[in-house]
């Protein structure tokens, strides 16, 4: 008999937000990594292993693998309130909840800026603006593969020795001036979500040039512990300092415990093998996407130099909500998946946790982003869409 108590499994859509992204050869490495005698499976070698792989992929010193790419946020927000001490970080006002949370968490003030429709990052002029005496930091993120950077940003936060913080989550590959996102900053952060370029199924990472925060991440990501830091010198100063302690147990900073495992790490590892080839496969398909999209109904003019997509962007030209409905229900139709308002649902300012800290008119301030909110979209864009998949969903959106 049916037990009526079960929730049916709803059907997977024909074109889901992502698709594939974990394949059998990765299954088929955790299985031979399993099958050793006695394998370690708390961070360890294959966590080292992959984060100097990583290191070598972007173009950076140094790597923390983390749990999520909300923790890999997290951490370069404590690390940055360890260096800078507290004041204001300027934020996006699209962007992740994790990249507000950490701010806040941290006990900073965000300060919010509005997009530029064509990158969907931070409006530069807006950041220029509001840096001060105050600004311990610009936490910039760049969105859905889109470059948010700028020459003009970078060197005036290198004129007033403002730290860059890059959130690269939604950008894996991505370039700026032929150098990959993620490698301009202080410090980096990328998540390895399922739904991302790459995947670890969770994980994130932290990336640095910096030898002094690549100590003090992997510290905070281990419970502050002063162990985990990779310096001789460092942990002979601390035991010297506190000879009242047992030298394993030394708590520098008030921490967490935001490390991964062994098991992520291999399938970190074995993914980033074919992580450009995808990308390149996204970028045509990206490309073909906006080519083919009607541009009196729909932003084609996006900022794609360099640009790295999981998720074709659709945004509406005008602010139509017949349009808009039209959409929604035709995507529905086909059991085409999507999420409206883009990157973490749109405007961050509308959301209960900032309107109980800023009020319920501060979103009104910042239109761009808000018409993103409500007329914007995103689809999943993955290496094995065929190029008829992409000319029959611009045709169905077309003919809306
Ligand atoms: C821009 C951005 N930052 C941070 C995160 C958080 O990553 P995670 O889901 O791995 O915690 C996401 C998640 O999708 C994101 O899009």
């Amino acid at each position: 008999m049916r037990n009526s108590t079960l929730i049916e499994p709803s059907r997977p859509p024909a074109w889901p937000l992502m698709n594939n992204n974990i394949t059998r050869e990765d299954l088929d490495a955790l299985i031979g990594f399993l099958q050793q005698e006695n394998p370690i499976l708390t961070q360890s070698a294959q966590v080292l292993a992959f984060e100097r792989e990583w290191s070598k992929w972007l173009g950076v010193q140094y790597s923390v693998f983390v749990n999520s790419g909300s923790s890999a946020n997290l951490l370069t927000m404590a690390a940055l309130r360890q260096l800078r001490g507290p004041g204001e970080v300027i934020v996006p006002t699209l962007t992740w909840v994790s990249d507000i949370a950490s701010v806040l968490h941290c006990g900073f003030k965000p300060v919010f800026v509005d997009i530029n429709p064509r990158t969907l990052g931070m409006d530069i002029e807006q950041v220029i603006t509001k840096l001060s005496a105050r600004t311990r930091a610009v936490f910039l993120t760049h969105i859905l593969g889109y470059n948010g950077l700028n020459q003009r940003l970078l060197d005036e936060l290198e004129r007033r020795n403002i730290p860059l913080i890059e959130d690269v989550c939604e950008s894996h590959g991505a370039t700026f001036g032929g150098r990959k996102l993620g490698t301009y900053s202080l410090m980096s952060n990328f998540s390895f979500y399922y739904a991302h370029h790459l995947t670890t199924i969770e994980g994130g990472m932290v990336c640095t040039n910096d030898a002094h925060l690549y100590e003090v991440i992997r510290m905070l990501r281990s419970h502050g512990m002063v162990r985990e830091s990779t310096s001789e010198k460092f942990k002979q100063q601390h035991r010297h300092q506190h000879p009242d302690l047992n030298p394993d147990f030394i708590f520098a900073f008030p921490a967490w415990n935001v490390r991964s495992t062994e098991l992520n790490a291999v399938m970190g590892r074995n993914q980033l093998k074919r992580l450009d080839d995808n990308n390149q496969r996204r970028t045509e398909n990206l490309l073909l996407f906006l080519e083919n999209l009607d541009s009196e109904k729909y932003q084609t003019d996006f900022a794609t130099e360099g640009s790295s997509n999981y998720a074709f962007t659709l945004i509406l030209q005008q602010p139509d909500k017949a349009l808009r409905d039209r959409v929604e229900s035709a995507l529905r139709k086909q059991g085409i998946e999507f999420r409206r308002g883009t990157s973490g649902g749109g405007n961050q300012l509308r959301q209960p946790y900032l309107k109980a800290l800023f009020g319920e008119k501060e979103c009104l301030n910042f239109p761009r982003v808000d018409h993103v909110h409500f007329y914007g979209f995103y689809i999943g864009n993955y290496p094995d869409l065929t190029r008829e998949n992409i000319l029959e969903l611009c045709a169905l959106l077309n003919s809306l």
